[in-house]
């Protein structure tokens, strides 16, 4: 496992070159979710594979610029679902965004996950990573993550991240994110999923929507390469992650590009999204 997180370690050093000195701009590629792809996508990606290549353990790879799953290792063990880039169209007005890796063995199910990573590239590079506990690792000038703590949610947090648009949200799931401004919570929401999430783990908590629509019923972010490796991460944090009904790591993709609608937060928060969204 320490191999495999010194590659993503290597890639993320690799990544933040790209993200600072490389194109911005659309290649003529749209993925399996239908999204055209930045060169920097498809930059990442190749990083992240080249590394992962290196290591024996990784059996295949699932990433979200993949539209199939690619064996590297037949005798490896681990299978490492990634998302290389996330909130990559946030790179043009210079906020930050991230790279996720979730961890798999035997199979890609929420159950089947053993640890998750993710890292921040913002004015500093931060890597978080799994293992008993949750651990904040920072690029230092020589090029090497250190640690610097260990990461741990309150019952309950001050902010709000509301995600999706307004528009196509249900009524019930309004009146839940109104009622939680009405007690006094602050809006805190990019656009990024992982500096998003990141802020609310090291803020000591709130909650992050990102719920089903009236254009997309099954929400927007993915089971393999964000939600899961998210939920890992919040309830290894002492938080909690949901769909709305039951704990996201439950829930058994029936392919890997599949979506959910999702919540992650402390667990005050996410015990107010079960009580409402329990009466619908
Ligand atoms: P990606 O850049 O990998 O396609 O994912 C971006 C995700 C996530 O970071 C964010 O929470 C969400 O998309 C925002 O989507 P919308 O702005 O479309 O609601
Ligand atoms: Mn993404
Ligand atoms: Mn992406």
């Amino acid at each position: 496992m320490q191999k495999i997180i010194d590659a993503i370690s290597a890639a993320a050093v690799k990544i933040k070159k790209a993200i600072e000195f490389s194109d911005t701009g659309y290649s003529e590629h749209i993925n399996k979710t239908g999204d055209t792809q930045l060169k920097l996508d498809i930059a990442s990606d190749l990083i992240i594979e080249e590394e992962f290549a290196k290591v024996s353990s990784i059996k295949s790879i699932v990433s979200e610029e993949k539209d199939e799953a690619k064996l590297l290792h037949a005798n490896g063990r681990y299978i490492v679902a990634y998302d290389p880039l996330d909130g990559s169209s946030l790179v043009d007005v210079n906020l930050s965004i991230g790279s996720i890796f979730g961890i798999y063995e035997n199979g890609t199910n929420g159950s089947d996950l053993v640890c998750a990573v993710y890292v921040v590239y913002g004015p500093r590079v931060e890597m978080v990573a799994t293992d008993k506990e949750v651990t904040l690792f920072r690029l230092n000038q020589n090029g090497k993550f250190v640690k610097i703590k260990e990461i741990k949610l309150n019952e309950k947090g001050k902010l709000n991240a509301t995600g999706a648009t307004q528009k196509g949200w249900a009524a019930y799931h309004k009146k839940l994110i109104d009622e939680i401004f009405a007690e006094g919570y602050r809006l805190r929401y990019s656009g990024g999923m992982v500096p998003d999430l990141h802020q609310i783990l090291l803020k000591g908590g709130g909650l992050f929507s990102y719920p089903a629509t009236t254009d997309a019923p099954k929400g927007k972010l993915r089971l393999l390469f964000e939600v899961f490796p998210f939920a890992f991460v919040f309830e290894k944090a002492g938080g909690a992650a949901v769909d709305g009904k039951k704990r996201l790591l439950e829930l058994k993709p029936l392919h890997i590009h599949d979506t959910s609608p999702c919540f992650f937060g402390s667990n005050t928060e996410i015990k107010k999204v079960l009580n409402e969204y329990a009466k619908h």
